[in-house]
């Protein structure tokens, strides 16, 4: 449930009209909801209750830092996988004693970064990486509390663009070498082995590879542990799927369930990585429409959002469903359109014979579920802005990140020497 509904005819965020944030800050923008994010948040905590677990909100979904602090306040640890994601937890205000740092590829200075700050762990999933990590942590007197990011080979059942547990995926050491790596590991100096971590794919509908990748990781525990290692922290990963269009996924409860019944006893300190299915949601994309045309053989509904702001139906082919700010008639006629953005490519395609009621030019419409993977994949392609980014709460809302304009970009370009027609020693070579 998310609190974008319809009052009086009016799509709200909370108790605030949609049309009001548009004249306000122009479209298009994001727009989030905290009573969303905390309801989404503590259904999954909820889910979770009585397991030793802690929620380490997955950042990349969602890194603005005023939706980073709403979770923290609730108590959410953070998952970040580059130095920019660390920093930007710190600045939201998580503790770095609640922060796991993952990723396939950090460097020497992100290892040094999350080194500094004194995070809770360090996922590594390579050998090399495990190599590195060791020299950062020795030339900077501090130990690395280590957990080793297992590949289960198990297939997620999702899009293959983001599914990440099967053996030729390039994420985590293969499991069946897992005891190998973890018992060279604990010779390394600067590294102290604390746990295990999986995380096999985004957007999972089906809890069986859950099921199928946390008792591999079950089995590890109690292999390892008979080894001599100490095994304390088990991060089972994020991925929980949320329902796009007219899909259906499983409740939190469900996902719980398998949690408890698979790893519940392994007297390990859970760690969970859930991104989407808390913010997914609570954001939309609020969009304008600019153009109906009529073409020879489709209507297209042109918005002024495109590709640039939401790329998720073009790089995995997202349902986002669509539905105006003015809340159409019971008995509206529906037609079938495609649902278009302004850059020129066909691929800037939201929705492809989309059933909607009537959309006039100026109109405004939302796409809803945009909350998770939206702003942080924006790009400036076409010389476009990156949009604003609203946090609504109740009554009220703040924008919390502005436009970033190509005045902007501008500002950061500069012509070389040569190009530049106010320089003068190109005016000596008359170049
Ligand atoms: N932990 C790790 C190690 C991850 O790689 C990810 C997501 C998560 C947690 C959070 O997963 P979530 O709960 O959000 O499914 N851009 C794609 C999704 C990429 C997910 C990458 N990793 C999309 O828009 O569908």
């Amino acid at each position: 449930m998310d609190h974008f509904q319809y009052r009086d005819g009016r799509l709200c965020a909370e108790t605030v009209d949609m049309a009001r944030i548009a004249d306000d800050v122009g479209t298009p923008f994001y727009c989030y909801s905290t009573a969303t994010l905390v309801r989404h948040y503590r259904v999954f905590a909820e889910a979770l209750a009585g397991l030793d677990a802690t929620i380490c909100y997955s950042v990349k979904a969602n890194g603005n830092i005023a939706v980073v602090r709403t979770l923290g306040r609730l108590g959410a640890g953070a998952d970040v996988v580059s130095g920019g994601e660390l920093t930007r937890a710190l600045a939201a205000g998580i503790p770095a004693d609640k922060i796991v740092f993952s990723g396939v590829g950090k460097t020497e200075s992100e290892m040094a970064q999350a080194l500094a700050a004194g995070v809770m762990q360090i996922n590594v999933e390579s050998e090399p990486e495990l190599e590195l990590l060791s020299q950062v942590a020795v030339a900077r007197g501090t130990g690395a509390r280590v957990a080793i990011r297992i590949n289960p080979d198990v297939d997620a059942q999702t899009h293959e663009k983001i599914t990440t547990g099967r053996s030729e995926n390039k994420f985590g050491i293969e499991w069946t070498r897992a005891r190998e790596i973890c018992n060279r590991a604990t010779a390394m100096p600067g590294i102290t082995i604390v746990g295990l971590a999986v995380h096999i794919g985004s957007q999972l509908t089906d809890l069986e590879p859950f099921r199928d990748a946390y008792g591999r990781m079950r089995d590890l525990v109690a292999m390892l542990r008979a080894d001599g290692q100490t095994i304390e922290t088990l991060d089972l990963g994020g991925g929980l799927g949320i329902p796009y269009g007219d899909a259906v996924a499983p409740a939190p409860a469900e996902y719980g369930a398998v949690v408890r019944q698979v790893v519940g006893d392994l007297e390990c300190r859970l760690i969970v990585e859930p991104g989407r299915l808390i913010v997914g949601n609570a954001g939309v994309l609020v969009s304008r429409v600019v153009y109906v045309k009529e073409g020879a053989t489709r209507t297209f509904v042109i918005l002024d959002a495109a590709m640039n702001d939401l790329v998720r139906p073009a790089l995995y082919d997202a349902d986002h469903t669509i539905i105006p700010v003015l809340e159409p008639a019971a008995d509206a006629p529906m037609a079938e359109v495609d649902v278009v953005g302004p850059v020129c490519e066909t691929g800037d395609t939201f929705a492809t014979q989309r059933s909607l009621p009537p959309v006039a030019a100026g109109d405004l419409v939302v796409m809803r579920t945009a909350g998770a993977y939206g702003a942080v994949m924006a790009s400036l392609y076409n010389a476009r802005s990156l949009v604003p980014e609203v946090l609504v709460n109740g009554g009220d809302y703040a924008v919390v990140r502005g436009r970033i304009g190509v005045d902007d970009i501008l500002a950061r370009e500069t012509l070389p020497g040569w190009l530049d027609d106010d320089d003068p020693a190109m005016r000596r070579t008359g170049g």
